[in-house]
């Protein structure tokens, strides 16, 4: 039998309670399959800082490149707010994916047809609506140098390198090329150098992909226009903070950021983890959506361990309990037979899997 290696990267606030659930799935769908799992934790982020006092031990980065892929679940929280940049939760997972090399962040937005109510948006604007976010994740504004606030004058500074530019926008048309063979790739090219740089390598980069359909957008615009009419998009390609804050705004298109998986993967390893943070405002109270690292760890199973099967009998799964009306509190308006707590979202979706 198959055997696969998981590292798995709790974290803070509503991080253990999710993580926990997709674990259960997990070991649901490799029962119904030919494979075991393992599972080994490390520590990173705010729980890490309390009982090492630094935010990414030494041994977590060589623990994940060991195994055949991440589950992360969110990190960061009020307690660890005061504290030096350096030293703060998310300087630990900015240091991850640096070290990690996961350059590419791949975020679906996928609406179900089961909850087209729960969108702020009219359902026929959103239903079918199947969007795929490759944000690049560690250049651009969150780690260019220099950097400084002293008290009086703050700077950050966005920069992307060619190669960083091309190594991300490859995997976009990659992705076109299995879809509907449309990027748009968006920027601010109008105000910004590095955009510039960005479009131009873009438009060069397509001309190694002649099916794919290259379009351009300013990133106000696109912000605009995923509310407007989101079904225009196929893949879209950006930057680490524009595609951080285009992302939020395709989960509201979906109808809840507790739905929305992602994968951040590089040259070495995949980090499996849900799009939101540890939301703090919910932690401890059994109440956050798990949906969107069940999900994740099913995108786990398809791009690092080639488990397809396994990973639609979770996709499945998650579409059939929507279907028959279960929810989380974050869904509970719409459409919902039961509400259920995180964990019991967690035991009807592992049930479903032997449905
Ligand atoms: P957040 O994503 O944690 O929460 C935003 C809102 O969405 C909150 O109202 C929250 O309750 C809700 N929400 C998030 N996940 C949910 C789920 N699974 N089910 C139901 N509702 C959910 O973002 P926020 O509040 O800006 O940040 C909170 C902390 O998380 C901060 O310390 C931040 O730095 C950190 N953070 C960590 C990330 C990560 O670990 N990848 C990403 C984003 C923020
Ligand atoms: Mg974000």
């Amino acid at each position: 039998m198959k055997k696969y290696n998981i590292s798995v990267i709790k974290g803070d606030g509503i991080g253990p309670e999710i993580v926990d659930e997709a674990i259960k799935v997990l070991d649901a769908v490799s029962g119904a399959c030919d494979f075991t799992l393992d599972y080994e934790e490390y520590l990173m982020g705010g729980i890490a800082i309390d009982e090492t006092g630094v935010p990414l031990p030494p041994e977590t980065v060589p623990g994940v490149l060991a195994s055949d892929a991440c589950l992360f679940g969110s990190i960061g929280g009020e307690k660890w707010d005061d504290l030096p940049r350096e030293l703060r939760p998310e300087t630990g997972l900015l240091k991850l994916r640096e070290e990690l090399g996961v350059y590419a962040n791949l975020r679906p937005a996928i609406v179900y047809d089961e909850l087209v109510n729960a969108s702020t948006l009219k359902p026929e604007v959103i239903q079918g609506c199947d969007i795929m976010v490759v944000r690049e994740l560690i250049g651009g504004i969150y780690f260019g140098q220099p950097r400084a606030n002293d008290g009086q004058k703050a700077y950050n500074t966005m920069v992307y390198t060619k190669d960083e530019i091309i190594r991300i926008g490859k995997q976009a048309f990659e992705f076109a090329m299995k879809r509907d063979k449309r990027v748009c790739s968006v920027d601010k090219a109008n105000v910004l150098e590095v955009s510039q740089l960005w479009r131009d390598t873009m438009n060069e980069l397509s001309k190694d992909y002649p099916a794919v359909e290259l379009t351009h957008m300013y990133v106000d615009n696109a912000a605009m226009q995923l509310v407007r009419n989101p079904k225009q998009f196929d893949v879209i390609v950006t930057g680490n903070i524009f595609g951080d804050i285009l992302s939020d705004t395709a989960s509201m298109v979906v109808g809840s950021i507790g739905l929305l998986p992602s994968a951040s993967s590089g040259d070495k390893t995949a980090v499996y983890e849900p799009i939101h943070g540890s939301a703090p405002d919910i932690a401890g109270q059994g109440i956050a959506n798990p949906i969107a690292t069940i999900e994740s760890a099913a995108m786990m199973l398809r791009y690092s361990l080639g488990e397809e099967k396994a990973a639609d009998m979770i996709t499945n799964a998650i579409k059939n309990v929507l279907k028959d009306g279960y929810r989380t509190k974050d869904l509970a308006e719409f459409d919902a037979k039961e509400v259920l707590t995180t964990t019991e979202m967690g035991d009807v979706i592992a049930n479903y899997i032997n449905k």
